[in-house]
């Protein structure tokens, strides 16, 4: 998870971080210990109200606040510090600047909702992206012949593409189907969660208006009427 954080600070901050470099550092362990409890302790409020939580101080509800301000207070340490590098004019337009970065200099948005996003995606990217490279190891201990394929395409997609990410992307076709079927079977988001705003009628069902709908993603990967052989690979 460690590296995970660290591809994911360097995509958001770029290079000069001067923090979170070291995957060791506690304070990178702090971050994804909080983003960990922080989705442990979101699912069970999609079934019991967090007002009521809230309410009587119950300590998931404690767990959840303490994990979230974790996650804004690490996220601030590292947007402070590009904050710094811009205004001592340290970036060099040559290197990579990060998303953060790149949406400063825009200055379209402003500056809150830019802190909004950048901390939201550097919560999400840590616990979505692990797991799914975890699962996908263990699928594909399963079948060395694909793992050779996935390498020998991997390896010509960097030939052919000599350094551009966005031709090399379009190219692996393999790796984004191992992926997809690694999703399907280990799906991260188990259920998906949405309002409804108007009344939907399905065969024999009438949803009313406002109802909490939860899609079982889970459930929907490996449904035989979907998928013939939902337990296989490529089912
Ligand atoms: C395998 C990897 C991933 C999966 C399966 C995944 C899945 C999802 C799903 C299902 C949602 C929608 C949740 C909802 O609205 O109910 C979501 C939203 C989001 N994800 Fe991911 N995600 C992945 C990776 C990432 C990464 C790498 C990042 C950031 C670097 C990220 C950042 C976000 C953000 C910021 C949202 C909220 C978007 C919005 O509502 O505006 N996710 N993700």
């Amino acid at each position: 998870m460690g590296a995970v954080l660290a591809a994911v600070c360097h995509v958001l901050y770029g290079e000069r971080l001067g923090l979170l470099q070291d995957f060791v550092d506690p304070e990178a362990q702090r971050f994804i210990d909080a983003v960990t409890l922080m989705f442990h302790t979101t699912s069970p409020m999609l079934y019991l109200p967090p007002a009521l939580l809230r309410h009587l101080n119950a300590k998931m509800w404690r767990d959840h606040v303490w994990a979230w301000d974790a996650i804004f207070t690490q996220a601030d340490k590292c947007i402070q510090n590009v904050y710094r590098d811009l205004r001592l004019q340290r970036k060099s337009t040559k290197e990579y600047m990060g998303i953060l970065c790149s949406l400063i200099m825009q200055d379209k948005l402003p500056l809150d909702d830019i802190k909004a996003s950048v901390t939201e995606m550097m919560a999400g990217g840590v616990d979505t992206t692990s797991m799914t490279l975890q699962w996908a190891m263990f699928e594909l201990a399963r079948s060395p012949g694909v793992q050779e394929q996935l390498r020998a395409e991997v390896l010509a997609a960097k030939r052919e593409a000599a350094g551009d990410r966005v031709k090399m992307l379009k190219t692996i076709r393999l790796l984004k189907a191992a992926i997809k079927e690694t999703l399907r079977l280990h799906p991260v988001a188990v259920t998906l969660q949405r309002y409804t705003t108007q009344e939907v009628i399905l065969q024999d069902y009438r949803i009313p208006p406002k109802t909490l709908v939860q899609v079982g993603l889970y459930a929907m990967g490996r449904d035989a009427e979907v998928f013939p052989k939902p337990e296989k690979d490529g089912g």
